[in-house]
């Protein structure tokens, strides 16, 4: 079965799926996307995804490409056109095609790319055993809240976790706190034993995974915190955590190659991981991944 992509109007084999020269993305890096989980057969947080695609666009004065119920036909039908039943589905929207500028151009429409493939999900080693990450300067721009493809300082920053045999990289700020990582959010378990990941703000992107472990771990009646934390405070706390929408929530074991807590998963993680599934099983069916 060949693979099937969305692009500006039409599906097409996916090897011949192709956007213009000229298109903004390709030039500037000037639009946006999101990666959503596909687990059954269906999306995982649908409606946050396209409220989070919403805001980027808005922000960034590039006008929808397509109202939402249009948008939300073109995803189900690129998953069910691929069989994806584990896997995601990638949305890029840029501002369009237009003969190279840096101002806006007049009239140029909107161009879309819906993609859907299989994906695996974490790994049980990863689930149960835990991951590594490495830091490295957050050397991005200042306003990381808005989902852009513009991620030349993140894959800078994967790469070298990439070459250092581990799972991610920590993006610390100028003050040495922790702002997220190259394509997750970040979280500790502090001293106290609360549950703590960072205020959203400019610096960092509001993740769908997080709201949702954010809203599971109070609706358990779980000691949460949004606050900024410092990697000194990240590598004496109990536990540590990353969640995106590739990862869900997975247990940070090591950071910098120094343990975490006790170096293995804690009761926090092991509280949280089902609570998610939970909740994915709760508006999807079934979770399946
Ligand atoms: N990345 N922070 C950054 C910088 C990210 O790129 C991502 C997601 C997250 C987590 O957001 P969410 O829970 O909505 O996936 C946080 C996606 C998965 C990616 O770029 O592939």
């Amino acid at each position: 079965m060949s693979r099937i992509s969305y692009v500006n109007g039409q599906y097409v084999r996916h090897r011949e799926a192709a956007v213009h020269v000229d298109d903004r993305g390709y030039q500037f890096a000037d639009g946006v996307y999101e990666v959503i989980a596909v687990s059954n057969g269906r999306c995982i947080d649908l409606d946050p995804h396209f409220d989070r695609l919403d805001r980027s666009l808005r922000e960034l004065q590039i006008a929808a490409p397509m109202p939402r119920s249009a948008l939300r036909v073109v995803v189900g039908e690129t998953v069910r056109r691929n069989r994806v039943q584990t896997g995601i589905v990638y949305i890029q929207v840029t501002r369009g095609v237009a003969k190279r500028a840096h101002p806006f151009p007049k009239d140029t429409h909107p161009a879309i790319v819906v993609t859907a493939r299989h994906f695996p999900p974490p790994s049980e080693a990863y689930i149960n055993n835990g991951v590594k990450v490495i830091t490295a300067p957050d050397i991005r721009w200042g306003r990381c809240d808005i989902k852009s493809i513009s991620l030349l300082p993140n894959i800078l920053a994967r790469q070298a976790a990439t070459v250092a045999g581990v799972y991610e990289a920590w993006l610390i700020d100028k003050a040495g706190d922790v702002t997220e990582g190259s394509a997750s959010n970040a979280w500790i378990v502090d001293a106290k034993g609360k549950l703590v990941t960072r205020t959203l703000g400019n610096e960092l992107l509001g993740g769908i995974t997080r709201a949702a472990i954010l809203d599971a771990a109070r609706q358990n009646k779980l000691d949460v915190v949004e606050r900024a934390f410092s990697l000194d405070e990240a590598l004496h706390a109990r536990e540590a955590m990353v969640t995106s929408t590739t990862a869900f929530v997975l247990p940070v074991v090591a950071i910098d190659g120094k343990p975490v807590g006790s170096g293995v998963p804690g009761p926090i993680y092991q509280r949280l991981r089902p609570l998610y599934e939970a909740r994915v099983s709760a508006e999807l069916g079934a979770f399946t991944a």
